[in-house]
């Protein structure tokens, strides 16, 4: 990990981290062999479990190899050892705690495609194939970090898709999300509501026979939607309204109308996660028609809803409220000190084009492009001038979180180093220059590597800044 230290103090919080081998070769002292000693300190859950080591009880998943896996474990594992019982309920990282399964275990086994191991995917994360999704089991550990039960808010300035609501409201915390696209906060709001429904009246009711129609539905109300061009401003709208009104005024009369909003809203994302996959796979050897994506991805949804249902039941939970809010990170609908933790992951500079990357969704559903494109962060001016924007909107929106934060809490930032004009951009640097200046008294940030083929991201970082 790397440190970095703001307020001139020696930092306490994640010293636990280091590993101490003073005494390793000090084996005189003590009853134990050399290697029994250089187990406890070497070995990744022994380091983790420290003095509570009992390696018969406790088990991480076999895939947690990562260094930053490690210290993530072991700082959940430091907020939640006093109670084990809901360590098991709630750790990202741990297979078996105190000899019992973790909830984890169970959730993961729900299994989304694309799926990593226990990673990401599971649920309903999986649902809309949207590029620059976290990683949930990232997430839960970083909740499980901050310590966020109950009514504790968590939230996520940049919310994306939803991953950091949908486990904050797995692990019993209420959260809120903030979001300037309104695509985005459709696609969220589904995932969540998705993690409720009630698997045996939806298959009861939903017959495969309908679903032609269903698709013809969707597909004639293109027309319909794009005539009503939908002018929607970031006016801080609950998504639970957006969709209402979307059901009201701009899809056309039928029976799904009569469908309760939940399973309507569902089928809705798996036409729209069709036509992700009809847009994307055109032309690959993975390509089919987009009635058959749609047919393939109601099975696979039906399967993932069971799955949870099924699950959720078993286990006893029950997800937590969470808010999806259409707005700005720039300007939060929130109170000073009112939120416990916030977990986010702003654009990665001016890199990515998100509007582009979701056009086809952004057209269907007529939102006009222009106008939202000029309200993004990363997506704003023009060349030179866009890196200077978007260095002055994080800046803001650090700010906005530290305004909205409780004292002690903390902000878990997740930030890309990219490549923009041959230039390694440096913003996880700016923002740790930044934080004691917006009255952080603490930063730290942790380093993953970025495996596999997209060069222009070596590292995320994990920027931890506590107010
Ligand atoms: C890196 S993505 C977040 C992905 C998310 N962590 C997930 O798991 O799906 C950044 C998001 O910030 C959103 N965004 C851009 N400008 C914004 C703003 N001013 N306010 C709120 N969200 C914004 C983008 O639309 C994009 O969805």
């Amino acid at each position: 990990m790397d440190k970095k230290h703001n307020s001139g103090e020696t930092a306490s919080l994640f010293d636990f981290v280091k590993i101490d081998t003073s005494d390793v070769y000090n084996t005189k002292k003590s009853n134990e062999s050399l290697s029994m000693r250089l187990e406890k300190q070497i070995d990744p859950l022994s380091w983790i479990l420290g003095h509570d080591f009992n390696k018969k009880n406790f088990e991480l998943f076999k895939d947690v190899g990562q260094i930053y896996e490690l210290q993530l474990a072991k700082m959940e594992y430091e907020t939640f050892k006093e109670n084990l019982e809901l360590f098991k309920k709630r750790t990202a990282y741990f297979k078996i705690v105190n000899g019992e399964e973790s909830y984890h275990s169970f959730i993961s086994k729900v299994k989304g495609k694309g799926q990593i191991g226990h990673t990401n995917q599971y649920l309903t994360h999986w649902f809309y194939p949207y590029k620059g999704k976290f990683h949930g089991q990232m997430i839960k550990a970083i909740i499980n970090f901050i310590g966020a039960s109950g009514e504790d808010i968590i939230l996520d300035p940049f919310m994306g898709s939803g991953t950091t609501l949908i486990e904050a409201s797995i692990v019993g915390t209420k959260s809120v999300g903030i979001e300037i696209n309104p695509a985005l906060c459709i696609v969220s709001q589904i995932k969540l509501d998705s993690l409720r429904i009630n698997y045996s009246e939806f298959s009861k009711n939903i017959k495969k026979n309908d679903l032609h129609m269903v698709f013809k539905y969707f597909n004639d109300a293109r027309a319909y939607l794009n005539e009503r061009k939908w002018e929607i401003e970031a006016n801080n709208q609950n998504a639970r309204d957006i969709l209402i009104e979307l059901w009201e005024n701009h899809f056309p009369n039928s029976f799904v109308k009569n469908y309760p909003l939940e399973w309507r809203n569902l089928l809705l994302l798996i036409y729209l996660h069709a036509l992700s996959d009809y847009t994307y796979l055109k032309g690959t050897n993975k390509e089919k028609s987009f009635e058959e994506f749609f047919y393939i991805n109601f099975e696979e949804y039906s399967k993932t809803i069971k799955g949870t249902y099924e699950t959720f039941r078993e286990l006893d939970i029950s997800p937590k409220e969470s808010e999806v809010i259409l707005g700005s990170a720039l300007n939060l609908p929130l109170d000073n000190d009112s939120v416990k933790g916030v977990v986010t992951s702003p654009p990665y500079s001016i890199a990515l084009d998100y509007v582009k990357n979701d056009l086809h969704l952004l057209n269907y559903l007529g939102i006009d492009t222009g106008k939202l494109r000029n309200r993004m962060v990363g997506l704003k001016g023009k060349k030179m001038e866009k890196l200077r924007m978007y260095e002055e909107d994080i800046r803001k929106s650090v700010e906005e979180m530290y305004r909205v934060l409780k004292k002690g809490g903390w902000a878990a930032i997740v930030l890309g180093d990219v490549v923009v004009n041959g230039k390694r951009t440096d913003f996880c640097k700016k923002i740790i220059e930044w934080a004691p200046e917006i009255g952080f008294v603490d930063a730290y940030a942790m380093t993953r590597p970025i495996l596999g083929g997209f060069a222009r991201l070596r590292y995320e970082y994990v920027l931890f800044l506590q107010k």
